[in-house]
């Protein structure tokens, strides 16, 4: 029995998540030819899930990594977004693709794409791992999308329970005991 076993029950196993991320890579590849690529990726959710992208797009690219924090305690969130760590560079003139783990009501990420589109970028898209309709209160085109998802909150793969479960390599739907 492994730590998780009695509180998570799979919801996209490890290969088919490694299987996705290999496409998106693929399609991202693709897109970005002959362009200079720069990855944001939104902690701390997204880190696992940008690293293994980052290894399946074959192009030169940079990452930056940027931490808002939108959520406060429980599974809601609040909609006051504030960014807690930013970028290192001035984002001008560069391709910018938004790397995050889940659009769940999409207030965070409408505030983020306000935010850095104000900083003039030649580029500016989103890829995001899952997406929870449901629960969508603010309209956010996913340009690459790994997975949609029913109204369940999932963790692992980078995605949280009070700081725990992102270390599991698979998502999954967390039981609320
Ligand atoms: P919004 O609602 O602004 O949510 O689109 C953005 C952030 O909320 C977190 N979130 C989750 N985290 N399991 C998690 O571990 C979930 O099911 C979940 N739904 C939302 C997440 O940090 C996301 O970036
Ligand atoms: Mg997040």
């Amino acid at each position: 029995m492994t730590f998780h076993e009695k509180d998570v029950d799979v919801l996209i196993s490890e290969e088919a998540v490694q299987a996705r991320v290999k496409e998106l890579g693929a399609a991202i590849t693709r897109d970005y030819q002959g362009k200079e690529l720069t990855l944001i990726c939104v902690l701390k959710g997204s880190a696992f899930f940008t690293i293994d992208l980052a290894r399946a797009i074959d192009l030169p690219l940079t990452l930056e990594f940027l931490g808002v924090s939108s959520y406060h305690g429980g599974t809601e969130t609040t909609g006051e977004v504030r960014i807690t760590t930013d970028v290192s560079k001035p984002m001008a003139g560069k391709h910018l693709l938004i790397i995050e783990d889940i659009i769940d009501t999409g207030l965070t990420m409408s505030f983020l794409l306000e935010n850095l589109q104000a900083r003039h970028p030649a580029s500016l898209k989103l890829c995001s791992l899952l997406e929870k309709p449901a629960r969508a209160r603010a309209k956010v085109n996913i340009d690459y999308k790994g997975f949609v998802i029913e109204d369940k909150f999932v963790v692992g793969y980078g995605l949280d329970y009070g700081e725990k479960y992102r270390n599991l390599p698979f998502v999954g739907v967390w039981k609320n005991p």
